[in-house]
């Protein structure tokens, strides 16, 4: 059995008056150390199957397993970073990246230095002592992502991580987010409005469509796409057919909707 599935998902949201189907029918299945990205307009319910993978929502049809379970949003094994860094401003950023073991009651000597180590990789040795005001948007986006990996999850969900900041933070993060990944073999799902960011970075892109809510089309990432830095995918080829292939999808869509 796969890694995480997804059967027959189908979610609304309701209020009084109304109800608004947010997912309808939803399959699909992800490999352990697999990276999927999903992309579609806005509205097609991108963050809300985040929200249910994660376990903060349950969905009103449907089952979601990972790694043999129903996800939940208290257990330690998913990780899920969001478009903004929600450090908290009156912590320092080795308090704030240590928060979650903290809660978990994980502080050990160990952990300590393991997280305190993956910050030094990602390239911020010597602001522990700082608070968020301090750093730069990437830099918060970095300490978040060393947040997220502390408590060594399971799965990696991303809802836009990269999106608030400039283009060129924003390649640099992708690979340094991509070769982080890759070596702790991560399994992860990215959300994004970038279509170059999600070629580059994932195995295969989900494409959703709207009202309501519904996958649409899988594309596979060509093998040798999937292997380099997400930087170098950009000047390949194959890498501008498979773009122009999802733009189009994407185009035909949005004229429909
Ligand atoms: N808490 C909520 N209550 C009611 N409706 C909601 C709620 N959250 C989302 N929706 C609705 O569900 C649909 C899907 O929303 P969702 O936020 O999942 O889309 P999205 O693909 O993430 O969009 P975007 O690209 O703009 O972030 C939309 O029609 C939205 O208005
Ligand atoms: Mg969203």
């Amino acid at each position: 059995m796969s890694f995480l599935t997804v059967e027959n998902v189908h979610h609304s949201y309701f209020s009084p008056k109304t109800v608004t189907t947010a997912l309808q029918n939803i399959n699909f299945d992800l490999e352990e150390g697999e990276f999927i990205s999903l992309v579609g307009p806005s509205g097609c319910g991108k963050t809300t199957m985040l929200s249910i993978l994660s376990g903060l929502i349950s969905p009103t049809e449907g089952k979601v397993q990972i790694d043999g379970q129903a996800p939940n949003s208290r257990n330690s094994s998913i990780g899920y970073m969001l478009q903004q860094d929600y450090l908290f401003p009156w912590k320092t950023i080795e308090e704030n990246i240590l928060l979650g073991l903290k809660l978990q009651n994980q502080l050990t000597d160990n952990r300590i230095s393991k997280t305190l180590e993956l910050l030094k990789e990602i390239g911020l040795e010597g602001v522990e002592k700082q608070y968020p005001r301090q750093l730069s948007g990437g830099m918060r986006q970095r300490a978040a992502l060393v947040r997220t990996l502390a408590i060594n999850p399971k799965i990696l969900l991303l809802d836009e991580p990269f999106s608030a900041l400039d283009y060129q933070t924003k390649l640099k993060l992708e690979d340094l987010v991509f070769e982080t990944l890759k070596s702790y073999r991560k399994t992860a799902v990215l959300v994004t409005h970038d279509i170059g960011e999600a070629i580059s970075m994932s195995d295969r892109i989900l494409l959703f469509a709207a009202k309501p809510g519904r996958l649409h089309k899988i594309f596979k990432v060509p093998e040798e796409l999937r292997t380099i830095r997400p930087f170098d995918v950009r000047s390949k080829e194959t890498y501008s057919i498979l773009f122009q292939k999802v733009w189009k999808e994407l185009e035909s869509l949005e004229f429909d909707g």
